[in-house]
């Protein structure tokens, strides 16, 4: 989604209120001047404004169907709010920060331009007003991410296709293990990232119900058209039959929806950070097993040579913000009477950020990915090490017959032996494995032999050579991209 070209209101100065959206008859002055500006949401809220006109539309036909508007009446506010709707998005809309919120802002204006305006809140408040931009905000943005995630398992896949014959060591405790293909380990991050997407549709799922006909907290006496709305909306379930709230006071203090959108970044995030950790041990001289164009990271001011790869750091920090937000959310929630609160306005920052957070770090991380190349020479050299074949020699005497327990034994003592004589295990003699086990015979020469290891690996799931092009072949097939 592009970001709006909307000019956010940066002064939070108050002005007078507007008469058109009065605070109504009950009170006598507007709020001082230092309380306005510390619960105006405004200032980042407005981002709500698609939604909230995309609301206002459906819920002013919804007035016309049920006959408490009349065709003029909607046709004029529907124009109204369009051409607020093209101001917005031209930067040219006057915000006014004494109206509060997104929804006053937009409603004032359009009262003051269209008469029949000031009937638009007729059987809705702000606090099922908001209920529903934000639900249609979080269903926007899950769509939007999702194709994000789709272009970073993308990248992983293509760095794993385009390094598919390089093998390198697979760790465990960040200590040699098995030998794994680099295909393999980036697939890895490809099935994380296919299940965050599968939550962050569970929970787009949840938040596609209907609000709205909540009103403040107890519904409304006029005949509101629920069905009506919802449908217009798009709350609907895969027959299309509307989906809408089944208790008033639930839909207008409910974010469960805002905390599960938090959630699933939250992991998505530790996935994320998880990945950077990857690439930049790859990419220390340590390791030396990736090359990140210079694109994608930085210098350092004071050491000539040093070359940072900034990006993924960035992503493993930015990590910490998410989950942040999300336990700021639960907070938020967790001491909250029933229904609405004005404490639930501190949720839409934190949602904002998380999705901005995430979203950035899953551009730039499969842009980097993109801009990634594998030094093929030094993961070869790496997984060449002969001691990532032990339990390939192990699996050797379980096939002549050893029980497993007694294997691992008995190349443990192998392994031993090669430290202490100082040799490598591929170079221990038929005759020094005899003395461990007296189960080896000559062929126990083909244990070491790479290729021959990569293709014993053929379970489902695992690293073989024939298995990881499988493998490749799946998610290339699934993840083309959509035409529609
Ligand atoms: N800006 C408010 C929020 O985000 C909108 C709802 C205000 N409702 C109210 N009763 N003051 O929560």
């Amino acid at each position: 989604m592009s970001r709006p070209r909307a000019r956010s209101p940066k002064s939070t100065t108050t002005t007078a209120p507007s008469p058109v959206v009065s605070r109504s008859g009950r009170f006598e002055s507007g709020p001082a001047s230092d309380v306005a500006s510390f619960s105006e949401s405004i200032s980042f809220d407005w981002r709500l404004w698609r939604q909230d006109i995309r609301g206002s539309i459906a819920h002013a036909s919804m007035l016309a169907h049920i006959g408490i508007l009349t065709a003029t009446e909607r046709n004029a506010i529907c124009k109204g709010l369009e051409s607020i709707a093209s101001e917005i998005e031209a930067g040219s809309f006057p915000w006014n920060p004494a109206l509060e919120d997104v929804h006053m802002n937009i409603e004032a204006e359009l009262t003051r331009r269209v008469p029949a305006g000031a009937k638009l809140h007729t059987g809705r408040s702000r606090n099922d007003q908001v209920a529903l931009d934000v639900r249609l905000w979080v269903r926007d943005e899950i769509a939007a991410l999702d194709q994000e995630l789709a272009q970073l398992q993308r990248a992983l896949v293509g760095l794993g296709r385009r390094s598919a014959d390089v093998l390198l060591p697979g760790y465990t405790h960040l200590q040699r293990g098995q030998p794994v293909s680099f295909a393999h380990h980036c697939l890895a991050y490809v099935e994380m990232i296919d299940r965050d997407r599968g939550r962050f549709s569970d929970a787009a799922d949840r938040a596609n119900v209907c609000p709205l006909g909540s009103g403040a907290l107890a519904g409304s006496t006029l005949p509101l058209d629920r069905d009506f709305v919802a449908t217009q909306l798009g709350f609907v379930d895969s027959r299309g039959r509307p989906r809408i709230t089944q208790n008033s006071m639930d839909a207008v203090s409910d974010r469960d929806f805002v905390i599960e959108f938090a959630a699933s970044a939250a992991l998505l995030a530790v996935h994320l950070s998880r990945l950077a950790e990857d690439v930049i041990l790859w990419a220390t001289s340590e390791f030396n097993f990736i090359r990140i164009a210079d694109a994608y990271t930085t210098g350092s001011s004071l050491m000539p040579q040093k070359k940072n790869p900034d990006v993924a750091e960035l992503t493993r920090g930015k990590s910490g913000r998410v989950i942040g937000n999300l336990m700021a959310l639960l907070t938020l929630l967790k001491g909250l009477p029933m229904t609405y609160n004005r404490d639930l306005q501190e949720d839409k920052e934190r949602l904002f950020d998380t999705a901005d957070t995430v979203r950035a770090c899953s551009r730039l991380m499969a842009a980097m990915l993109d801009h990634t190349t594998v030094k093929a020479e030094s993961c070869r050299a790496a997984a060449q090490d002969p001691l990532l074949l032990a339990t390939d020699l192990a699996d050797y005497l379980v096939r002549k017959g050893l029980p497993f327990r007694q294997a691992h034994h008995a190349v443990g003592a192998a392994v031993a032996l090669a430290e202490t004589s100082r040799r490598s295990l591929d170079s221990l003699t038929l005759e020094d494995l005899r003395t461990t086990s007296d189960l080896y015979e000559a062929d126990v020469a083909s244990v070491f032999d790479l290729t021959a290891a990569m293709n014993r690996r053929n379970l489902v799931g695992a690293p073989g050579t024939r298995e990881v092009e499988l493998q490749l072949r799946r998610w290339e097939k699934h993840l083309v991209p959509s035409t529609k």
